[in-house]
């Protein structure tokens, strides 16, 4: 009978029926970097991920992805396809004007400084700024000094600079420097970049050390020159539903983890640059450290002034004193 084939089919369909429940329900997190996973990034978005999934007992499951576009990664946080992003502040400064005065060259001496201004309340100011353009600034992490590569000359002076095609970050404070150094800055994403390099659409480009280390820029740049013009910060932006749906003790730990993968990112960049330089010479490039840093500070000097006028000039001015 019919009810009978129904009764049948009803038992049948049971065990799929039947939900898997876990034993505690997760909540699932993207998270993406630029980057290989063994890199700066990768180790520090790896780092967020473990930490938060272990002091949240694996109530939360955070799955890392590789996306070398970073303008492409921050509008998935702010639209809500992904969670959180590791990002440099190349194009973050397109969203949050504020983060621009830390894209300006020589501002920072070196790793200690950036770190401190980062982390003291000039760095939590900046971050109070996210909010207001709908994505969260969860914690400053870092890529290094950026370093110029190119394929065309040794690069020794500023002069040397005039005339190379460069590829920048879709930053401006960094394209006015190389308009200001008589270069040609080409914006693109970095996922463009070694098709660019490779097709002479580009000479150059500029990184840090451990950018070229892990992406094997050595295999289409021939010549490096340590100028460290400008500090590279990233930063951990997330959604602000994913950050305002936790509750106040796992915010807590959200945040202990993302201090943690600040702790590891550092640190690889300081074993990177380190290493560094030995490793790209052992692959083949030509590195050139010695570099006279105030010529190069000297040819910038319209952009200082117009940075004084279209940035902050009074927290620039905190910033250079900061000891
Ligand atoms: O050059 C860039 O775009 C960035 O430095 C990179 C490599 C994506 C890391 O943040």
């Amino acid at each position: 009978s019919l009810t009978r084939r129904l009764a049948l089919a009803a038992a049948l369909a049971l065990p799929l029926a039947l939900p898997v429940a876990p034993a505690t329900a997760q909540t699932q997190m993207t998270v993406q970097h630029a980057l290989p996973l063994n890199s700066h990034t990768g180790v520090g978005a790896s780092t967020f991920a473990q930490t938060f999934e272990r002091l949240t007992n694996g109530r939360f499951r955070v799955a890392t992805q590789r996306n070398d576009n970073e303008r492409e990664m921050i509008e998935s946080v702010q639209i809500g396809t992904i969670d959180c992003t590791f990002t440099s502040t190349g194009p973050v400064g397109n969203f949050v004007p504020e983060v621009r005065l830390f894209d300006v060259p020589f501002l920072f001496r070196d790793a200690t400084h950036a770190r401190g201004v980062l982390d003291s309340e000039i760095g939590q100011q900046v971050l109070a700024r996210f909010p207001a353009r709908g994505l969260v600034g969860v914690v400053w992490i870092e890529n290094g000094f950026r370093n110029l590569t190119n394929s065309r000359r040794e690069v020794n002076t500023p002069a040397d600079v005039r005339g190379l095609k460069i590829r920048t970050m879709e930053n401006q404070v960094h394209m006015r420097a190389f308009t200001t150094l008589g270069a040609l800055p080409t914006p693109m994403a970095f996922s463009e970049l070694v098709p660019a390099l490779q097709q002479g659409t580009v000479d150059g480009q500029e990184n840090p050390i451990s950018v070229i280390v892990a992406n094997n820029l050595n295999q289409v740049q021939r010549y490096m020159t340590l100028t460290r013009h400008v500090y590279s910060p990233q930063v951990m932006i997330c959604n602000p539903g994913t950050v305002g749906r936790l509750n106040a003790a796992d915010r807590a730990l959200f945040q202990q983890a993302a201090v943690a993968a600040q702790a590891a990112n550092r640190a690889r960049v300081t074993a990177d640059e380190e290493a560094g330089v030995e490793e790209l010479r052992r692959r083949g490039m030509t590195v050139i450290t010695q570099v006279d840093t105030a010529a190069f500070q000297a040819a910038l000097a319209p952009a200082f002034a117009e940075w004084e006028r279209t940035l902050d000039a009074a927290t620039l001015r905190r910033i250079r004193d900061w000891r």
